[in-house]
C-alpha cells in the first residue's frame, strides 16, 4: 500500500511540472487553419491583404518584410498562427519595424485578420516557390 503511494507520488511529481507546460505552438504551413482554409476563406484574406497588408509587405515599406523573403517568414511560421494574430491585432514591433495594429484593416474583425495572415503565408509559399523555380532554370 505504501508502495502505492510512493509510486503515484512520483508520478504526480512528475506530472505537475510536464503536464502544465504549455505545448509548443504549431508551425503555421502544418497547422490546420492553414491547411483546411477554404477557397471563400483565402479570398476574404487576399481582399484584405491587396487593400491593407499589401502597402508594405509587398516591397517591404515601413520595415516590413516582403512575402519573398523566406528566412524571415519561415522563421515567423514557427510562432504558429495564435502567435502571429496576436502580432497584427495588437501591432507588433519587430527588428526592422513597426506593424500598426490590424495591420491598418481598422474595419476588420478578429476572423478576418486570422484570413488574412492566412493568406500572407500562402502568398509567401507561392512566391518563395516561384522564385526557387526561376533560379533553377537560370542556373
Ligand atoms: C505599415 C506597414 C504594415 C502594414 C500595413 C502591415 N504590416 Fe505586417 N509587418 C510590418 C512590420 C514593420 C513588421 C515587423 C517586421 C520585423 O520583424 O521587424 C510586420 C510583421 C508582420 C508579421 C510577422 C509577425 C511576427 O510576429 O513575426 C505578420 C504575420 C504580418 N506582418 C502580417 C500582416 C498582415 C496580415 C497585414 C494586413 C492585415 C499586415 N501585416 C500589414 C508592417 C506592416
Amino acid at each position: 500500500m505504501y508502495q502505492l503511494f510512493n509510486a503515484v507520488l512520483i508520478l504526480v511529481s512528475f506530472c505537475i511540472p510536464g503536464c502544465t507546460k504549455k505545448s509548443d505552438p504549431v508551425n503555421i504551413y502544418e497547422s490546420k487553419a492553414y491547411q483546411s482554409i477554404t477557397k471563400k476563406g483565402l479570398v476574404v484574406g487576399e481582399s484584405i491583404w491587396a487593400t491593407s497588408c499589401f502597402r508594405c509587405h509587398r516591397y517591404g515599406h515601413n520595415g516590413a518584410v516582403p512575402y519573398e523573403d523566406k528566412d524571415y517568414w519561415d522563421k515567423s511560421a514557427e510562432k504558429g498562427l495564435d502567435a502571429l494574430h496576436k502580432s497584427v491585432w495588437e501591432g507588433y514591433k519587430g527588428e526592422h519595424g513597426v506593424m500598426p495594429a490590424k495591420g491598418f484593416c481598422n474595419l476588420c474583425d478578429e476572423d478576418e485578420i486570422k484570413k488574412s495572415v492566412i493568406y500572407t503565408f500562402h502568398l509567401a509559399r507561392k512566391a518563395q516557390v516561384a522564385k526557387q523555380k526561376k533560379e533553377q532554370s537560370n542556373l
